[in-house]
């Protein structure tokens, strides 16, 4: 008999909940579990197919190369663990093609190829931006040691997955260099008006923040 989606679904969530318990820059579980529920939200309003969002949004960050020797090494823990749960091999391939291809990587990857992977990806950037996204950039900050904002350092021009990993940023900087310009990049019309609301509140966010700095109180 198959094992049915529901199944594969419970297996997976308990496997990526042990294999990402605590992780410090922002890929912890609840990173996950956020990216799933936005998935399988705009996977509904765009009528993308569910398991494949659902499962590639669980998986995702797994394969990180911040979180494994090689992105090579990760798609391969990817990989076994779909062949482990006897995913059907198309369901399998669509899964491991989104999971490969939609890091941001600086934003000038290819653009993704399905719905389903459409999907994942807005899903994984609107994590980035507004409230949650706020937080995420200055708990990495943090866990990289770097200060919260230096009026002396502008925003630089990011474009290669290469620079976008190893200049180190401000938190305020990365609003500029990366944030701000996820709007722009979604995929799906639902997902951009979530991100246009997001992108919203981080206007405010940072008004409120040079503010204070500026010592107008
Ligand atoms: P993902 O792989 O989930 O798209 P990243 O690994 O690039 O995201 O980053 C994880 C989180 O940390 C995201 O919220 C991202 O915006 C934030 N982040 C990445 N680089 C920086 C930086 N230099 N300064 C502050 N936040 C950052
Ligand atoms: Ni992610």
């Amino acid at each position: 008999m198959m094992p049915s989606q529901e199944s594969i679904l419970l297996h997976t969530e308990a496997y990526v909940k042990e294999e990402l318990a605590g992780e410090p820059s922002g890929h912890d579980w609840w990173h996950i579990h956020r990216v799933r529920q936005t998935a399988l939200a705009i996977a509904e309003a765009e009528r993308a197919d569910a398991f494949i969002c659902e499962m590639s949004a669980l998986l995702h960050d797994l394969a990180d190369e911040k979180l494994n020797d090689s992105k090579e090494a990760g798609m391969e823990k990817v990989h076994e663990w779909l062949c482990s749960q006897d995913v059907d091999p198309e369901s399998r391939k669509h899964i491991e093609m989104i999971i490969s291809t939609m890091s941001y990587a600086g934003g000038n990857g290819p653009a993704m190829e399905t719905i389903e992977g459409k999907v994942v990806q807005d899903a994984d950037r609107l994590d980035a931006i507004g409230a949650i996204g706020i937080a995420r950039a200055f708990a990495y900050g943090g866990a990289k040691g770097h200060i919260l904002h230096d009026p002396d350092s502008s925003p630089r021009e990011i474009t290669t997955a290469e620079e976008y990993r190893t200049k180190p940023a401000t938190a305020i900087n990365h609003f500029y260099e990366k944030l701000f310009k996820l709007k722009d990049l979604m995929n799906t019309s639902f997902g951009r008006k979530i991100a246009e609301r997001r992108t919203e509140r981080m206007h405010v966010f940072l008004e409120a923040f040079y503010a204070e700095w500026e010592g107008r109180q």
